[in-house]
């Protein structure tokens, strides 16, 4: 099956990669000539880097490169049997992309979306044929990330749904079925690991360090909160959260943060700009967390318990099965565990115990144990 990306930026030159990796003739489609030229050499560089790792052959490497084609010209769509758009977060410029796009495809095309925030069902209002229509998301960097969540909308058919699913699959990577809401599973389960921790600095109970310590050295997350935002983009990081609180109707669950927000504007947006919560303009991370072991555990199973709920609320809300629900934060944002599974592991009446002291010492909805974690607990049931 021919393969359409269009969008050859960071996203779409990966995606185009994995294609291509499978066997795929690939064409990358960008209204930019340099976004094509960068994306050629992009894939040239990293291929180059695998064959002198010996973890692909030269063969293999021209192989990879052969199939993609790049090109400014929709026309060269006309044979795919699918198509993922990867351009610019814009629900109008998407929207007349799709419509050139099912202007050139044929009838049983899928076209499918990569989008982060926008809502399936309103990308697909735009075709003429709204059942072809789908979202799979997939993690930066593409050709790494094992996760791609598929995203079926109202108007998606059963046989597309299958179908992306058996392509993705095929393609080697770990496919998720997930409803078409807000930040679909990874984008909303994990919001706590980042508001808990600004709130929890916010409310001065730890500094960034400690905070990071607590989560490493205790939870056995790769990085902290403040570390992995600080990789991410304060911006970049802010406006899904952003976004995600405005799609859910500013429910206070999902309330962004100052902090973030004034180091945001303050153009203390991370690695990229040289400083973030840290300064990283001498390579020399200057911060010496405070081990206290008390307050290090407490700062972790408040964070912890936070995005139990939060995974319970998406069982509940039916965004995903518990296991598609595990898989996600495992394979998409390496997290220890699944977070399901660790609520067993600590027993759900704990996690349970633990947000009903939070719940009645703040009085905030945010800490409001989800329902099906009282029913649970009360039925003596368990997710696995
Ligand atoms: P990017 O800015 O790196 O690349 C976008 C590319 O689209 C650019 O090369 C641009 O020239 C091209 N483009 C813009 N409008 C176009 C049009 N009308 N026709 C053809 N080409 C056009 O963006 P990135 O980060 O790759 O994101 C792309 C999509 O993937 C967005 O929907 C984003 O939400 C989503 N996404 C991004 C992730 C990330 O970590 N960057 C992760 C998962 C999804």
């Amino acid at each position: 099956m021919q393969i359409g990306i269009i969008g050859a930026g960071t996203m779409g030159s990966g995606i185009a990669q994995v294609a291509a990796q499978n066997g795929h003739s690939v064409v990358l489609i960008d209204s930019s000539d340099n976004a094509l030229s960068k994306a050629k050499l992009g894939l040239q560089s990293t291929l180059g880097k695998l064959v002198e790792k010996s973890k692909i052959s030269q063969e293999k490497s021209h192989e990879i490169q052969a199939n993609i084609s790049y090109s400014s010209e929709f026309n060269s769509l006309e044979n795919c049997g699918l198509v993922i758009e990867a351009i610019i977060e814009k629900l109008d410029v998407k929207h007349d992309l799709l419509q050139k796009i099912e202007s050139i495809v044929s009838e049983d095309c899928i076209v499918a979306s990569n989008t982060s925030s926008l809502s399936i069902a309103s990308l697909g209002s735009v075709l003429r044929n709204s059942k072809r229509i789908i979202g799979i998301h997939f993690f930066n960097p593409a050709p790494l990330m094992p996760l791609v969540e598929i995203i079926p909308s109202v108007q998606t058919s059963s046989d597309i749904l299958a179908k992306s699913v058996e392509i993705i699959q095929g393609w080697g990577k770990v496919a998720v079925v997930c409803k078409d809401t807000p930040g679909f599973i990874v984008n909303r389960v994990a919001r706590p690991f980042y508001g808990e921790a600004l709130r929890i600095y916010e409310e001065g109970k730890a500094d960034f360090s400690t905070i990071d310590w607590a989560m490493t050295e205790f939870g056995g997350f790769k990085m902290g909160p403040f570390t992995l935002m600080d990789y991410i983009g304060n911006d970049v990081n802010y406006a899904v959260t952003e976004s995600v609180f405005e799609a859910f109707y500013y429910d206070p669950r999902f309330k962004p943060s100052f902090t973030q927000k004034r180091h945001k504007e303050a153009g203390f947006l991370g690695r990229k700009s040289g400083r973030g919560y840290y300064d990283y303009s001498d390579q020399v991370i200057d911060v010496t967390p405070e081990k206290d072991e008390v307050l290090g555990k407490e700062i972790f199973e408040r964070i912890l318990v936070m995005l139990i709920n939060e995974a319970i609320d998406a069982v509940f809300m039916q965004v995903a099965s518990p296991q598609d629900i595990d898989l996600a934060m495992t394979k998409g944002v390496n997290y220890p565990k699944g977070l399901l599974s660790w609520a067993q592991e600590i027993g759900l009446e704990n996690v349970l115990a633990k947000l009903e002291t939070l719940f009645q010492e703040y009085g905030e909805d945010r800490y409001r144990p989800n329902p099906l974690l009282r029913k649970m607990v009360r039925e003596n049931k368990f997710f696995f």
